[in-house]
């Protein structure tokens, strides 16, 4: 086992392609340092990143449909960050990385500059109360590290259920000059259909609530 993986021995079988969950759930201290994906990845391919993968939908599909891209999903529900990584090994995603973390403290305070080339963040949560407001992931200083994060060219999609949250997001993101509003629909990510079918997509979208979707490159 390589430095910085969590052991799980309940769940640690080999899958047909050799992964196991340890391989692919990274400890904490693999990013006690600004974040290194070569180090991570061991190879320089592209990296998408997930803030808030949930089961791992998006990530696991996502994965399968560009197996030359490298993707890390950010959970800090632990039962998730497993559940998700045990998602990849059955499916032989070496591409897969997890990481049990605050996404909002490791952009602000780890992660690489220019290293990302797409940031996903889909349904995140909204915190309705305004005493909890400040829990959201969406704040000036999470969008500064945002964008610093992205490589040029780099690409943001964000896809919410939360009329008012999403206005908040449009606040903090659209009049920033770094970024320019693209097409959320880009064949070449994930936007398959129009609507993302994220778990949380698929959970609370039945019943015809509509869905808000932000999508900008990184000058
Ligand atoms: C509403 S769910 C959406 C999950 C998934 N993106 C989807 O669309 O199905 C939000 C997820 O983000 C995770 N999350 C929220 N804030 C986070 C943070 N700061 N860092 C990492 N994960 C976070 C939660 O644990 C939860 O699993």
């Amino acid at each position: 086992m390589s430095r910085g993986r969590v052991k799980y021995k309940s769940l640690e079988q080999a899958s047909p392609s050799g992964l196991q969950i340890s391989d692919l759930l990274l400890a904490a201290e693999e990013v006690a340092e600004t974040v290194n994906f070569g180090r991570i990845f061991g190879n320089d391919r592209p990296v998408e990143v997930e803030i808030g993968s949930g089961k791992g939908g998006f990530l696991i599909e996502a994965a399968q449909r560009r197996p030359g891209h490298n993707f890390l999903g950010l959970e800090y529900m632990g039962k998730f960050a497993m559940y998700i990584a045990d998602r990849a090994v059955r499916h032989g995603l070496g591409n897969v990385r997890v990481l049990g973390v605050d996404a909002s403290h490791l952009f602000l305070h780890r992660m690489c500059p220019a290293c990302i080339d797409l940031l996903h963040v889909y349904h995140p949560d909204p915190w309705p109360k305004k005493r909890h407001h400040k829990r959201r992931l969406f704040q000036t200083s999470f969008v500064d590290a945002a964008i610093r994060s992205l490589k040029a060219g780099g690409r943001w999609y964000i896809q919410t259920d939360h009329a008012e949250y999403f206005e908040v997001m449009k606040a903090v993101t659209l009049d920033r000059q770094e970024l320019e509003p693209i097409d959320f629909t880009d064949p070449e990510a994930v936007a398959e259909p129009a609507v993302l079918q994220t778990n949380f997509a698929v959970r609370y979208g039945q019943g015809g609530e509509s869905i808000y979707q932000l999508a900008f490159r990184k000058k």
